[in-house]
């Protein structure tokens, strides 16, 4: 484990309820969260990401360090091969990731990404609806608070809220629409005494135009007290599915069709996947790093278009 912060406790956690799985080592940067998650787990800590693999050797690493510092530990893992799980977003901006998706291809690596939604049972339900009733149009929210993580508040260390958190968002549209070929976004911020050095927006809009000719739009901000919530609502001929990560709404001519959704499902399942995969038992990845990369740069397209006040084609490379 690379990284021991938040997230890194989750997958810890996750990881230590299958009993085909050892977490062998941990490393941060700061050796107070390294050593304390390496005793809620039971495991060692080490100097760096290189003395860990040298010592024991891992099947597989998962990277949760925070966006920013996205990079080199990728570099050394593609470089001996091992395979690795990292979380999302794949940086604060899109450039870091191309290298790395290039490198990643041309290793023929086996990866996974922080991408859980993917697991969602609403998720897996909406795709099966939606088969012979292509969507049309996409309505994506992310109301929520500040996380509780210093580094979100910078732009150049998170991407921002839409790169960071909404990213979940699009990652589902990517998923159930289709790619998405144009974004125009905008965003804005004032000053706020809870967070003098904030330099990301607060409140962020954009539209999208999808390569089959849907349309979307996703609404985001960090004002809130709590999280209000993360949603999805999806619109095909005849029918509209509201999504959200505790239920699945269905509304269709015969009326509104709920189903409860466990949100902590998908969170297991993303980890149990990549273990299956890396144990050689068939391949349930849903969004490896090249997968992640196509969510990623329509992310990192809304906030360049935001930041600079235009529309951005995501088919023309950055
Ligand atoms: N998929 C999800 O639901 C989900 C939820 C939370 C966070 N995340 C993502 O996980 C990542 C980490 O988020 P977090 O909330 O755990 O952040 P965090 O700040 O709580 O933890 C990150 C840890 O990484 C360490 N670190 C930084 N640079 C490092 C380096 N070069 N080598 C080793 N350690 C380093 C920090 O010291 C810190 O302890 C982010 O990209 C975030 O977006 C995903």
């Amino acid at each position: 484990m690379v990284g021991a912060g938040g997230v890194a406790r989750r997958h810890a956690a996750v990881l230590a309820s299958f009993e085909d799985v050892e977490l062998v080592g941990v490393t941060d940067l700061i050796p107070e969260a390294a050593t304390t998650l390496a005793a809620e787990a039971g495991t060692a800590v080490h100097a760096d990401l290189a003395a860990l693999l040298d010592a024991t050797a891992p099947d597989a690493v998962y990277v949760c360090v925070p966006p920013f510092a996205r990079g080199d530990p990728e570099r050394m893992l593609i470089e001996r091969g091992i395979p690795f799980f990292v979380e999302k977003p794949l940086g604060a901006g899109v450039e870091v990731a191309e290298e790395l998706g290039a490198a990643i291809a041309a290793r023929g690596l086996l990866t996974a990404t922080g991408y859980h939604w993917r697991y969602h049972d609403g998720v897996q339900r909406a795709r099966e609806l939606l088969a012979d009733a292509p969507v049309r149009l996409a309505v994506g929210a992310w109301l929520d608070k500040v996380p509780p993580v210093a580094w979100w508040l910078h732009r150049d260390r998170s991407g921002g809220q839409v790169v960071e958190q909404a990213t979940h968002l699009l990652d589902v549209m990517l998923d159930l629409v289709g790619d998405v070929e144009h974004v125009h976004a905008v965003g804005a911020r004032q000053p706020r005494d809870a967070f003098p050095d904030a330099d990301v927006d607060d409140v962020s809009a954009a539209t999208m135009r999808f390569e089959g000719g849907a349309v979307g739009s996703l609404a985001a901000t960090s004002l809130l007290p709590a999280k209000h919530r993360a949603s999805l609502e999806l619109f095909a001929d005849g029918m509209r599915l509201e999504l959200s990560e505790t239920a699945l709404v269905v509304h269709d001519a015969d009326g509104a069709t709920s189903h409860d959704i466990d949100p902590d499902a998908a969170k297991r399942r993303v980890d149990r996947a990549f273990v299956d995969a890396v144990q050689g038992h068939g391949n349930d990845v849903r969004a490896p790093y090249e997968v992640a990369l196509r969510t990623h740069r329509v992310a990192c397209a809304m906030a360049r278009s935001a930041a600079a006040g235009v529309s951005v084609d995501v088919t023309v490379p950055a």
